[in-house]
């Protein structure tokens, strides 16, 4: 049985002071969505603060993104070693976000994963298509080509480590949310990918979805059998809507 996952990307959004409050609030109501796992995922600049207000408690942090490298000449750049200083737990790669307005290929999303991997850090690699690919029939296509470039560099036993988040690109902060058949084939696409290497990995492997995911709608895309938990933008920011995500999860 897969353990569900709520994770929230706040994107470039919040401050110290808001940060503190919407910790407040989700600490306050984790324990009653205890049977979901739940994780933020700030900006770089608030990491610190975030592990002060979190640690010991059931909630885990990462980041939105890692340089493929470890250290170096990589002006604005973040390591995946300094992500392990303030004891992440997971880090995103590949958001749709970092592929389209930043250029990250397939392969520097691999190699992303690779690194956070090799720190022990666990990656959760979005995947997914856009409007246009939608359209065009190329989902799978486009979502297995994303998954490929992943298993070519590392190989399906990576994926005991890792966490794939389907977001379909045309459902990201457009209040247009994929129907839970929608997603649910999607999910059902990416874990048979991983069956025909590996069974057992493609079993465990949490998919997440996210793209537009709400209080209202979470209930029935996590009922969906393949639909592991939810990837939250806009609706993370607000810790009564996040745990309530949370709660349609339990
Ligand atoms: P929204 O929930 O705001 O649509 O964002 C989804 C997302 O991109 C999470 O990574």
């Amino acid at each position: 049985m897969r353990r569900k996952l709520v994770a929230g990307n706040w994107k470039m959004n919040g401050s110290a002071d808001s940060i503190r409050q919407l910790l407040d609030g989700i600490k306050a109501g984790a324990a009653e969505v205890a049977a979901v796992d739940l994780a933020v995922f700030p900006p770089f600049v608030y990491l610190g603060l975030v592990e002060q207000q979190l640690s010991g408690s059931s909630i885990a942090w990462g980041t939105q993104n890692l340089s493929e490298h470890a250290s170096g000449a990589y002006t604005g750049e973040v390591a995946g070693p300094m992500l392990q200083d303030f004891h992440c737990a997971y880090v995103i790669v590949g958001h749709s976000e970092r592929r389209t307005l930043y250029g990250e290929t397939d392969e520097v999303v691999a190699r992303k994963f690779a690194a956070a991997r090799k720190l022990g850090i666990k990656p959760i690699l979005c995947v997914g298509e856009t409007l246009d690919e939608r359209e065009q029939g190329v989902t799978e296509a486009v979502v297995g080509r994303q998954l490929k470039a992943v298993l070519d560099l590392e190989g399906i036993a990576a994926f005991n480590d890792a966490v794939i988040a389907y977001e379909p690109v045309w459902a990201i902060g457009t209040g247009r949310t994929a129907t839970p058949q929608q997603a649910q084939d999607v999910h059902a696409f990416i874990r048979a990918e991983l069956a025909k290497l590996d069974p057992a990995v493609a079993a465990k492997t949490a998919i997440l979805y996210g793209g537009s995911m709400k209080p209202s709608n979470a209930g029935e895309l996590m009922a969906m059998s393949d639909i592991d938990g939810g990837l939250i933008g806009g609706a993370s920011l607000n810790a009564q809507e996040f745990l309530a995500i949370a709660k349609a999860g339990c």
